[in-house]
């Protein structure tokens, strides 16, 4: 997720027993440009794997440029994005826009795949607009071109993040295709992990946005999947501890400045919902000093110790 799961969060919610994480969404523009920002969200370390890069672009030919700068960084898979709704990416004829155009997404998908050794997967989202539903036909190329996997998202662009996914249609893709399938799509607890697999057939489910401020969400589900047991969630105390881990991470990654502006929004997630919050967040929005940061979150760690 661009602007989330940079290398300090993906180590987190690697802790967490994780099966399969990707990188933020890469340009193949900036790649093919050598942007030094681009090149940023290529690093991973070991203890990472296995992990797909992600790119997104629209130029067959700058994609394939792109994945052959990706390629010796030996990721597990190389995933081409089909589903970023943002206007930046789509005006661009990038993301979503390019399932309005299957015929660019086949040759899209082809010559990556012959410009690479590593796995390509791609993510989908249903189509453009619910006039447009492609997602099965789109999968059926993207499986025809040589793709490994598919990651559906049922909801079309025009929906962004609005109404429901619609379940049935990754249930459709995965009768289409015999490559695997990844659903995606509301997935915020264990019993919908479990709902997703049995309704839609489909071999593996990711979690987006429920791993914001939660990135033991994973762990639970893994074990609600193989035990049917349900985990009690992280006590207020545990989950204070989690984000001052997730802190340091980001300070050794990114450097004190960076690192202490991209922790605020984690820290609103994190401590969503706990009591005292308000007054304790919106001061912690002010402080310049990440040392003082974490000092004012293990006092509020301590606070639920009783
Ligand atoms: C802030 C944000 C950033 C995202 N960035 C990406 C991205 O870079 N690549 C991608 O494939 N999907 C991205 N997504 C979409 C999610 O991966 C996922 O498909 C979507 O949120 C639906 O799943 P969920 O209901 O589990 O969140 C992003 C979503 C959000 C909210």
């Amino acid at each position: 997720m661009a602007g989330i799961t940079d290398q300090s969060f993906r180590c987190m919610v690697k802790g967490f027993g994780v099966s399969l994480m990707f990188s933020e969404l890469v340009s193949a523009e900036g790649l093919v440009r050598n942007s030094a920002k681009t090149k940023t969200l290529l690093v991973f370390s070991e203890k990472e794997r296995p992990i797909g890069i992600q790119v997104f672009g629209c130029r067959p030919d700058a994609m394939s440029e792109a994945v052959k700068i990706v390629a010796p960084l030996s990721p597990e898979l190389i995933d081409l994005n089909f589903g970023c709704p943002s206007k930046k990416v789509v005006n661009g004829g990038s993301g979503a826009a390019v399932l309005k155009d299957l015929k660019l997404m086949k040759t899209i998908v082809r010559s990556v795949v012959n410009a690479v050794d590593t796995p390509v997967s791609c993510k989908i989202r249903s189509g453009w607009d619910e006039s447009s539903v492609v997602a099965p036909e789109a999968a059926r190329i993207i499986e025809g071109e040589g793709a490994c996997m598919i990651t559906v998202h049922p909801r079309t662009r025009m929906q962004g993040f609005s109404g429901s996914a619609d379940w049935h249609l990754i249930r459709q893709v995965k009768a289409t295709v015999s490559i695997p399938v990844i659903g995606n799509g509301d997935v915020s607890s264990p019993r919908d992990a479990k709902r997703m697999l049995d309704t839609t057939g489909c071999d593996a489910v990711m979690v987006g946005r429920a791993v914001m401020g939660r990135p033991w969400i994973c762990s639970k589900i893994d074990h609600f999947l193989r035990t049917g047991e349900l985990l009690p969630d992280l006590s207020f105390e545990d989950r204070v501890r989690v984000c001052i881990q997730h802190y340091h991470l980001a300070l050794e990654k990114l450097g004190a400045s960076r690192g202490l502006r991209e922790m605020r929004k984690h820290i609103g997630w994190y401590l969503k919902g706990m009591p005292g919050v308000s007054r304790m967040r919106s001061h912690l929005m002010t402080v310049d000093d990440p040392q003082e940061v974490i000092h004012q979150l293990m006092d509020f760690a301590g606070s639920f110790i009783e």
